[in-house]
């Protein structure tokens, strides 16, 4: 990835940086793969929710996956269609449906039978039928961090197996509900396409049952979660899509007219963003040398929160040496570590640091503790 050292060095730190020809050329690859069998991408908001960003989606035809009345509004302002709005989450507030109501999204992603019951209250208050899905735990599992596994029946997501055909039919019978879709996502960063393969399978055995108890749906949302690169962004800049959407069509046994669905967030931003902070002190100490840098836990969470690695770079040009690491932020608390034994190019005060990766799940949960201020974005076509 290419960064403009120079045009970084007016821009106080800590920044997120996002590229955005990168961004265009992965949405667009995701696109096409997704188009060859039909599919629809709905880009799920939670990853990253920038403006700039989500109007570049909108313009090149992709739907949105929504988990708050406020990404609802986020999606519609920079241009999404309505009918392209799925709307999740196992808390949603009656506000927030409300507005999904009245701007006639696509789909209320619903988790038990009593948010059910609310939607067709608010519905019927208003006299009109809101579209939903049903969303199943299918129980698979998807072999990544335990904070990122949805899909089993321990998780607080979903409607059980056990509860579906009941819940099914129930629907049906609601007369401000209309069901269109129904639902599925196992976990996040799954980079072993096993669990897709199983959950395809789990798709093609549930809607044989709930055919079975005269349950049929225009649509089905197999949710998000293909993985990326972390350890060496440059040799995936761009994740997995072909083979991604190649596993579903193989293995999805879609009915006559039915079209399919994901909510992929992570491989869409992730690459193309990096946290840029400043080396603040090289602490070199008899057991370990540390790099202080001026971003912390606050800007980028995931290390601290997951344990997750992101790839760690001095990009002050002209150094040649190197030397281990530990790269830490100013936070209070010993958790504030972007990475452990980092081997950088030779760190000096003032040098420029590049945690890459940071496109998703990065800007959007950043935190104001120790009232720090929230982080800015920049971007390759405007700085
Ligand atoms: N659909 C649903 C229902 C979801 O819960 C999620 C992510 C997605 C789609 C998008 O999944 P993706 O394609 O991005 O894997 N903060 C964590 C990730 C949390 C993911 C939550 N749900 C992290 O930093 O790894």
């Amino acid at each position: 990835m290419f960064f403009p050292i120079e045009k970084f060095r007016s821009i106080p730190t800590p920044f997120y940086f996002y590229d955005v020809e990168l961004f265009r050329r992965t949405a667009q690859v995701a696109l096409s793969e997704a188009q060859k069998y039909g599919y629809a991408i709905h880009y799920a908001l939670k990853a990253n929710a920038n403006e700039k960003l989500l109007r570049v989606l909108s313009g090149m035809g992709f739907g949105a996956d929504c988990v708050s009345g406020a990404e609802v509004q986020r999606a519609l302002d920079c241009g999404f269609a309505p009918q392209s709005i799925a709307f999740a989450g196992v808390g949603k507030r009656d506000d927030e449906i409300n507005l999904g109501i009245d701007r006639r999204i696509f789909s209320f992603n619903c988790e038990s039978e009593q948010e059910l019951e609310v939607i067709n209250a608010l519905a019927a208050a208003k006299g009109t039928v809101a579209q939903v899905a049903l969303r199943i735990n299918p129980n698979v599992d998807a072999h990544t961090h335990a904070h990122i596994t949805t899909g089993l029946d321990e998780n607080k997501f979903g409607i059980n197996l056990w509860q579906l055909n009941d819940v099914a039919k129930k629907v049906t019978q609601m007369a401000n509900l209309k069901l269109v879709c129904i639902h599925f996502h196992i976990g996040s960063q799954i980079t072993d396409f096993e669990p897709f393969i199983e959950l395809c399978a789990k798709v093609n055995e549930l809607q044989e049952q709930l055919e079975r108890v005269g349950v049929r749906v225009e649509h089905v949302n197999v949710g998000g979660g293909l993985g990326v690169n972390y350890e060496h962004p440059e040799e995936n800049i761009i994740p997995e899509f072909a083979a991604y959407f190649a596993t579903l069509n193989r293995h999805i046994k879609l009915r006559t007219g039915q079209k399919l669905r994901c909510e992929l967030g992570r491989s869409i931003a992730a690459q193309c963003g990096s946290l840029i902070t400043k080396c603040l002190y090289v602490k070199e100490l008899q057991k370990k040398n540390f790099v202080v840098v001026d971003a912390g836990m606050t800007d980028l969470i995931r290390p601290a929160l997951y344990s997750a690695y992101h790839k760690i770079e001095n990009i002050t040009p002209q150094r040649t040496d190197q030397k281990a690491y530990d790269v830490v932020g100013p936070i209070c608390e010993s958790s504030d570590v972007f990475g452990r034994d980092v081997t950088l190019l030779q760190a000096q005060r003032g040098d420029l640091i590049a945690i890459r990766t940071a496109g998703a799940y990065g800007e959007v949960m950043a935190s104001r503790y120790n009232l720090r201020q929230l982080p800015k974005a920049y971007f390759s076509d405007e700085v």
